[in-house]
């Protein structure tokens, strides 16, 4: 089995493109993509099993890939790794600033530690691999970053700290491009929704019944799949999108332009899933479930 991509074979090839969160969830299937593309992927994260992993997943369906452990809140840690990137390879030629993490809690109970902790981690962290990828060999060589959101666009209730950042990670985005056009560099954004992923194993237990209730608040009425995430951040990184920066793609099914209290939304079975990731992942609270 391979990546089943609706992108062209060779799209990415000779390309050097690292993925910040490689090691799991959309992080992961995008590595596999661009890897299946023909990219050198470069995976970051900090638990070394998880890129290890995932790399020899790659190499095992015949794409490159090399691994570096790295704190991206870490100024330090980044430019050294960045570094050590650029030592391998004489041009990087994308990055996916995937990687982050939060945790669900009212505002009010969240304090200093936790609040700065997911803001260094998904808007500080962000900032830091764009500006080194940037400093250290994009500005000469041009390139595409895609920086990896949330649906925040209505506040985030209930994870407002990280809301914060990645409404920051949005207008860092604008900023960006308008500031690093003049090197040929490309800087969009990814706002997934609700995603079926790996990383929703890891809430609370009273947060993952939550979460098998909101694709009634989705018009399309379903989860969405990593594949559907990766698919834009290829289109966003290939020469497709040559005149696209600054801006955001949402992929959510339109459950960020609404509300379902206004506006009720019929059940309905019309919306089919794009499946293209080989080795995708049910996460465990649903596979209790005929579908996600
Ligand atoms: N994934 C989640 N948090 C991270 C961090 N601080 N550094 C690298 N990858 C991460």
């Amino acid at each position: 089995m391979a990546y089943n991509s609706i992108f062209k074979p060779g799209l990415f090839e000779g390309q050097t493109i690292i993925v910040t969160g490689g090691g799991s969830g959309i992080g992961r299937c995008t590595a596999h993509e661009l890897a299946h593309l023909g990219a050198q992927v470069v995976l970051i994260g900090r638990k070394e099993d998880k890129l290890i992993r995932t790399t020899e997943e790659i190499k095992d369906d015949g794409g490159q890939a090399l691994w570096f452990s790295c704190n991206i809140r870490s100024e330090e840690e980044v430019k050294d790794t960045v570094s050590k990137i650029f030592a391998e390879t004489s041009t990087v030629h994308g990055l996916v600033n995937n990687a982050g993490g939060q945790f669900p809690s009212p505002l009010a109970f969240i304090n200093q530690k936790g609040w700065d902790a997911v803001i260094s981690t998904n808007l500080t962290g962000g900032f830091l691999m764009a500006k080194e990828v940037f400093m250290q060999g994009m500005n000469r060589s041009g390139g595409a970053i895609v920086n990896i959101i949330a649906d925040m666009w209505g506040g985030m209730p209930g994870m407002g700290h990280s809301g914060a950042a990645r409404a920051g990670m949005e207008n860092f985005t604008r900023t960006a491009a308008y500031e690093w056009g003049c090197a040929g560099v490309r800087v969009n954004a990814v706002a997934p929704g609700w995603i079926a992923s790996s990383g929703m194993d890891t809430y609370p237990e009273s947060f993952k019944s939550t979460i098998k209730t909101l694709k009634a608040a989705v018009p399309l009425k379903r989860m969405g799949e990593e594949a559907e995430v990766s698919s834009a951040i290829c289109y966003l990184l290939s020469p497709g999108a040559a005149f696209v920066s600054g801006t955001t793609v949402r992929v959510d099914g339109a459950a960020s332009q609404g509300n379902v209290a206004i506006f009720p939304l019929p059940d309905h079975n019309n919306s089919q899933p794009y499946q293209g990731f080989h080795r995708a992942v049910t996460p465990a609270l649903f596979s209790d479930e005929e579908e996600a």
